[in-house]
């Protein structure tokens, strides 16, 4: 049985829906409430046993890698002024038992361009890919679900889940027959296809476990126009020599891409974030309740 070790953060996009936030400052470190997309995504792979954390970086990401380095002045300055517990936070947001690898992705040449950068450090292992943006509540863990699935089948497994069937999806999407109630054998990927030809309702979302085979697909790939590289061709290209299972998770997404569903995020979780749900939940009620009663009023 297979393990899955080895993750890789492809960080390296330029972010172009959340300007002007994300013009000098990554849209993985947006926050939701008050901890950064980027670690919610890390959390979920350390909770999967993942302990190699590959992340590719590109230009103004720096930040990225001081998130997760130790800040001596930080911590050092917590507790001196006696504020134990968040010299603690900080210094838990990278576990003892992981190592975080930055590779830099010179050009953003795409995702599969971005995946492939990892190649050497993943070797011959199979290895996760974790698109911070989308950010998965589950539990257990939506990745952990998914190396499961991984290791039961020792087959590459993608995370999907199902869209309305009317509305266009801004990921990939599978096609293929149902092995189970959650797994699907997949015989097509198409990626952001128009509605009347989606192979099916079940969009990717943000997370894969792939064998290794998917370098030998993404070298192999025609660049797009722009010097462009996809991991959905490769994954597509794959299913010509290996069974790829896409896996319905259990649990919710959050496509915090998107100013929607960024939004959609805060909301849902400081109604149960444990500092400011009642009061969040009160003025919530009754800016909700306002509206209802005296519609085009602001307050
Ligand atoms: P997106 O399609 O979301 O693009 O990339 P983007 O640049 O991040 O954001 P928008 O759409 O312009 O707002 C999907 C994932 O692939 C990474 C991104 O960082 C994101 O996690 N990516 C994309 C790279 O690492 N390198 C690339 O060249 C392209």
């Amino acid at each position: 049985m297979l393990a899955v070790h080895k993750a890789v953060f492809p960080v390296a996009g330029i972010d172009t829906r959340f300007l002007p936030a994300t013009k000098a400052s990554p849209k993985e470190m947006l926050p939701v409430i008050d901890k950064p997309l980027i670690q919610y995504a890390v959390e979920e792979a350390v909770a999967a046993g993942i302990t190699e954390l590959i992340f590719i970086t590109g230009r103004g990401k720096r930040v990225i890698e001081d998130h997760f380095d130790k800040s001596y002045e930080v911590e050092h300055v917590l507790r001196a002024r006696g504020l134990q517990n968040l010299a603690e936070l900080v210094q838990s947001i990278k576990p003892p038992n992981v190592n975080c690898i930055y590779v830099r992705q010179a050009e953003p040449l795409g995702l599969g361009h971005a995946v492939l950068c990892a190649q050497k450090l993943i070797g011959d292992d199979p290895f996760a890919v974790v698109l911070a943006d989308d950010l998965l509540e589950g539990q257990p863990p939506v990745l952990e679900q998914m190396v499961h699935i991984f290791s039961h089948y020792d087959s590459s497994v993608i995370g999907v889940e199902e869209f309305e069937a009317d509305g266009a999806c801004a990921h990939g999407v599978v096609g293929g027959r149902h092995w189970d109630e959650r797994v699907i054998n997949v015989s097509s990927i198409v990626e952001k296809p128009a509605p009347e030809k989606a192979p099916s309702c079940f969009g990717v979302a943000g997370r894969y476990v792939l064998m290794p085979a998917v370098f030998d697909h993404l070298r192999a790939q025609r660049p797009g126009p722009h010097g462009e590289i996809e991991l959905t061709p490769a994954i597509h290209s794959m299913l010509e020599e290996e069974q790829v299972l896409a896996y319905e998770f259990i649990g919710k997404r959050y496509d915090c891409g998107t100013k929607l569903g960024y939004l959609q995020a805060t909301v849902d979780f400081a109604l149960r974030h444990n500092e400011v749900h009642d009061a969040f939940g009160a003025w919530l009620r009754k800016r909700v309740d306002g509206e209802t009663a005296a519609p085009g009023t602001t307050h």
